[in-house]
């Protein structure tokens, strides 16, 4: 299967697609060029993700992106949440999507940092409010 074919297999069968009730941590946001908004739901054990959800409506890249992008991060330390950025999400998604959809690409990794920086009661630093 090539980048593509990846892609649209996760936009036609997304991973992880719901919601977490009792959630530790949520963010809902919202793409106002498109309308498209996205909340990612998280459960935090012992500094990690438990398991990890979303939700909402989106174009094909920002549902493909959010179903690769919570595959990736199951598991992971928050701390490695909080670093992750434009390049770790491309070679996630495994393609550059360009200017005019990468908003719809950082859909989900916003509100996934968002979730994460609120959970651990830290501002939002300004590499994330520019995704
Ligand atoms: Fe709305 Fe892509 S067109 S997120």
């Amino acid at each position: 299967m090539d980048y593509a074919d990846e892609l649209i297999s996760n936009y036609e069968h997304p991973h992880n697609k719901g919601k977490i009730s009792g959630a530790d941590a949520k963010f809902h946001e919202f793409n106002p060029v498109c309308g498209d908004d996205l909340t990612l739901y998280l459960k935090v054990r012992g500094g990690k993700v438990e398991d990890v959800k979303f939700d909402g409506t989106g174009c094909a890249i920002s549902i493909a992106s959010a179903s690769m992008l919570t595959d990736e991060i199951k598991g992971k330390k928050l701390s490695e949440i909080e670093s992750m950025n434009f390049e770790k999400l491309k070679e996630i998604i495994g393609i550059d999507p360009g200017p005019v959809r990468l908003k719809c690409a950082t859909l989900s990794l916003k509100a996934l940092k968002k979730a994460v920086f609120l959970y651990e009661h830290k501002k939002v630093d300004s590499e994330t409010e520019k995704l």
